[in-house]
């Protein structure tokens, strides 16, 4: 059967075709946002609101837009970034998108709730992988954790500091809710069968795999054996990291360290100060506290805070290519992709993912052409315009003022 992702030309269009190929409640699992949707909204709106300032009666031969994060030289500034339970959505799971991820010549951040073990990812992986470390069990837990990633040869670990309590999906209405099984037997597949009567190819693939049970295979019980799916969430929110683990982490971890979920200029100072390599200037798409600012917004304070000292990588909301170019013109090295590579991977597996990482390359190779900038390195606040009542940046009103 010829693969879904040739009918792919937007995340939109991934979506709808996620939409229709698994489980409701799966769907609305991974679709997420919190509360009243507004920060998951905004998020998208926040970078359609920027503008550019292109350059032209330019012309260059070929555009560069591969850029460095870390020490790792990646074709294009966007990175895939950590979302738990991929292969639940998908059989292809973080393996899958291990394997997109390196074809595409990019770094994949694998969430520390993978139902896949990191040894398996590894093994698919021909790029960097960094392991974001959710501090299951404190301390005691995440020592051997870490020690393990290392062993797996993971090349970063990134400590993710914005859910210190339960993420909860949004308030859908009432008679749209659908559940997910809580494990995989009899009783759960009978309240299961309404969901997946008409999601033939989801549940084949399943079944073909004899039906895995969801677990968080990198938080264990005391007996050594992997959590099921909703112990792991559970876990998750008994111990979150403090600023004043983060030392500690440092002490058993000499690798890259990124500090994931800052949105102010304080925060992010502070994780300069706590040793940090670099850190993500994000809401977690919106699905942790609603009515939380977008990144964008908050972007040109931080950038001018810590970015001479430290990497700022950005995501919650970019949808396509012209949204890296705005993110990077703004001082982001890159930004991470949470549903832009989601939805296609529910849609069409690894292909999918293939697919929209390349459509990505494309759109930024495209628009940084259009912007007339020949090396991504080049860009700056001058090429966009952003929103009067943001926080503009020093360039931007130098601009304004000769003009
Ligand atoms: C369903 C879902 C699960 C996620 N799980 C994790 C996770 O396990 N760890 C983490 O650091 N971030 C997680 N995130 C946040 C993403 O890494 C990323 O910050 C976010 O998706 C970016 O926003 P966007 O989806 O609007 O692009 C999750 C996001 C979604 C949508």
């Amino acid at each position: 059967m010829k693969n879904i992702s040739s009918k792919i030309l937007s995340v939109e269009d991934a979506r709808y075709f996620a939409k229709k190929r698994v489980p409701a409640g799966i769907y609305q699992m991974f679709e997420a946002g919190s509360g009243s949707n507004v920060t998951a909204e905004d998020n998208v709106k926040a970078f359609e609101a920027v503008r550019f300032r292109p350059r032209n009666a330019v012309f260059h031969p070929e555009y560069d837009i591969s850029t460095t994060v870390l020490g790792h030289k990646i074709s294009m500034p966007a990175i895939v970034s950590s979302v738990g339970f991929l292969a639940t959505g998908h059989i292809d799971g973080e393996a899958g998108v291990a394997r997109a991820a390196g074809k595409a010549g990019t770094i994949q951040f694998v969430s520390g709730v993978t139902g896949t073990p990191i040894e398996k990812i590894m093994e698919a992986a021909t790029g960097p992988v960094f392991y974001q470390l959710y501090y299951i069990g404190g301390r005691d837990a995440s020592a051997p954790i870490i020690e393990r990633v290392k062993k797996a040869g993971v090349s970063g670990l990134i400590l993710t500091v914005d859910t210190p309590t339960i993420a909860r999906p949004r308030d859908l209405p009432y008679t749209m809710r659908r559940s997910v099984p809580y494990t995989v037997n009899f009783k759960e597949a009978i309240k299961f069968i309404p969901q997946i009567w008409n999601k033939p190819a989801w549940t084949w693939d399943f079944i073909k795999a004899g039906l895995p049970e969801p677990e968080v295979s990198m938080g264990l019980r005391p007996d050594g054996t992997a959590m099921s799916l909703f112990e792991g969430i559970a876990e998750i929110y008994k111990e979150t990291p403090k600023w004043e683990d983060i030392p500690w982490v440092r002490k058993h971890w000499d690798g890259p360290l990124i500090i994931k979920g800052i949105l102010t200029a304080a925060d992010a100072k502070r994780a300069v100060e706590m040793g940090a390599d670099a850190i993500v200037v994000s809401n977690h798409g919106g699905n942790v506290l609603d009515g939380s600012v977008s990144t964008l917004p908050v972007l040109t304070e931080i950038v001018e805070a810590v970015g001479d000292k430290i990497e700022v990588l950005v995501d919650s909301g970019v949808r396509r290519g012209t949204d890296v170019l705005k993110a990077v013109a703004l001082g982001a090295k890159a930004v991470l992709l949470g549903r832009a590579y989601l939805y296609p991977l529910l849609a069409a597996g690894e292909q999918g993912v293939s697919h929209i990482l390349d459509l990505f390359h494309q759109q930024i190779y495209e628009g940084l052409a259009f912007l007339g900038a020949q090396s991504i390195d080049d860009l700056d606040p001058s090429y966009v315009e952003l929103p009067a009542h943001w926080r503009q940046p020093k360039e931007s009103r130098v601009l304004e003022a000769v003009s």
